[in-house]
C-alpha cells in the first residue's frame, strides 16, 4: 500500500515536471507603427534579442512593425483585451487615457532633446510614467524619437504661411490647438494613412521627425520641410497591468532589465538617426529643407505659445514649470 502511494506521488511529480517543461513559452507581442530602421523599430528588435537570449524557451517576443498588427488608434484597446502585450505609442496618443501626458505636446516647451531627457528623468517626469495606471496600463519607460519639423507643399516660413493649410496631426487636442493657433486646419489621422493622404493631396502637410519622414517617404510627396524643431515626438513604452502582474516573479525583472537596456540602445541611436535621415532627405533633392531665422522662430513661438495657457489647468502649472526648468 505504502509502495503504491509512493509510486503514485512520484508519477504525479514527474507529470507536473513534464508539463512544466513542455509548457508553451510566454508570448509577448510587441506592436508598433513605424519602420524597422527607426529608433523604435531598432529598440523593439533589441528587446526581442535580449529577452530570448536571457529566457530561452521561456519567453518568445514577436515584433510587428509598420502597423501590421494594430494601428495607433487600436493598440491600447487591444492591449487591455490581452491581444498585444507591449507597445510604444507616441506620448501624443494617450489623450483618451490621461490628460497629464499632453505636456509633451506643448509647442516650444523643450529647447532640444537634452532638455526632454532631463525632464523625463526628473522626479516629475518619472511621476508621469504612472499617469495611465488607473486605466489598467503600466508605463515602463520613455523612448526617444526626436524633435518635429513641419512639411508641406509650399515653403512654410512664418506662421502666416500655415494659415488655411490642412495638416495631419496625431490624436492630441494640444496638437490640434497648436495648428489652430496659426489658422491652420488640423486633421487627426493614423500614421499608416499619412503617406497616401499626402500623395493624394487630401491634406497639405504634416509634422513629424526626420526618421519618420525619411523611413515612410513623406519627403517624396512634400516639396518643403521647415526645420522648426517646435515640439517633441517621443514614446511611452507600455504594457497592461494584468499582463505585467501575472508574469512569474523570476521572469518579470529579466524582462524589465532587457527593456531598459533596449530603450538605452534606442535612445543612443535616436539623435544619429535624426541627423543621418535629415541629411539623406537633403541629398535626395526631393524635398527642400528650409532653416528659419531667429526672427521667424520668435514669430512661431509668439503664435503658438498661448496654447500652454489653454491646457495648463489639465496639465498642471507645476509640471509645465518643471519642464521649462529642464531647459537650463
Ligand atoms: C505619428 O503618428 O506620426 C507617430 O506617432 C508615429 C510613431 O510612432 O513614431
Amino acid at each position: 500500500m505504502k509502495n503504491l502511494k509512493h509510486m503514485l506521488v512520484t508519477a504525479i511529480a514527474s507529470l507536473t515536471l513534464a508539463t512544466a517543461s513542455w509548457a508553451a513559452p510566454i508570448e509577448i507581442k510587441f506592436s508598433h507603427v513605424v519602420a524597422e530602421n527607426t529608433p523604435k523599430g531598432q529598440m523593439a528588435l533589441k528587446f526581442k534579442e535580449l529577452v530570448e537570449e536571457r529566457l530561452p524557451g521561456k519567453v518568445e517576443v514577436k515584433v510587428f512593425p509598420n502597423s501590421q498588427l494594430f494601428g495607433d488608434n487600436k493598440v491600447l484597446e487591444a492591449m487591455l483585451l490581452g491581444d498585444v502585450q507591449i507597445a510604444a505609442p507616441s506620448l501624443s496618443k494617450f489623450d483618451a487615457y490621461t490628460k497629464s501626458l499632453q505636456i509633451f505636446d506643448l509647442p516650444f516647451l523643450f529647447d532640444d532633446m537634452t532638455a526632454v531627457e532631463k525632464f523625463q528623468q526628473s522626479p516629475k517626469g518619472q511621476e508621469l510614467l504612472g499617469a495611465i495606471e488607473k486605466k489598467g496600463l503600466v508605463g515602463l519607460g520613455y523612448l526617444h524619437n526626436g524633435m518635429k519639423q513641419i512639411s508641406a507643399n509650399k515653403p512654410i516660413i512664418t506662421p502666416e504661411d500655415a494659415n488655411g493649410q490642412k495638416f495631419r496631426i496625431q490624436t492630441s487636442d494640444v496638437l490640434a490647438a497648436q495648428f489652430e493657433a496659426v489658422g491652420a486646419i488640423p486633421v487627426k489621422k493614423p500614421f499608416s494613412e499619412v503617406f497616401t493622404l499626402l500623395q493624394t493631396k487630401a491634406i497639405d502637410g504634416q509634422e513629424n521627425t526626420w526618421s519618420n519622414m525619411y523611413s515612410k517617404k513623406f519627403f517624396e510627396v512634400q516639396s518643403h520641410i521647415t526645420e522648426t524643431n517646435h515640439g517633441v515626438l517621443d514614446y511611452l513604452v507600455v504594457t497592461s497591468k494584468e499582463f505585467w502582474m501575472t508574469l512569474p516573479e523570476d521572469i518579470r525583472p529579466i524582462i524589465k532589465k532587457s527593456l531598459d537596456e533596449a530603450i538605452l540602445v534606442g535612445n543612443r541611436i535616436a539623435q544619429k538617426k535624426a541627423d543621418d535621415d535629415r541629411q539623406a532627405i537633403i541629398d535626395s533633392g526631393r524635398s527642400q529643407v528650409i532653416s528659419i531665422s531667429k526672427e521667424a522662430r520668435l514669430k512661431w513661438i509668439a503664435a503658438m505659445k498661448p496654447v500652454w495657457e489653454q491646457f495648463s489647468h489639465e496639465i498642471g502649472a507645476d509640471m509645465i514649470g518643471a519642464a521649462v526648468e529642464a531647459n537650463n
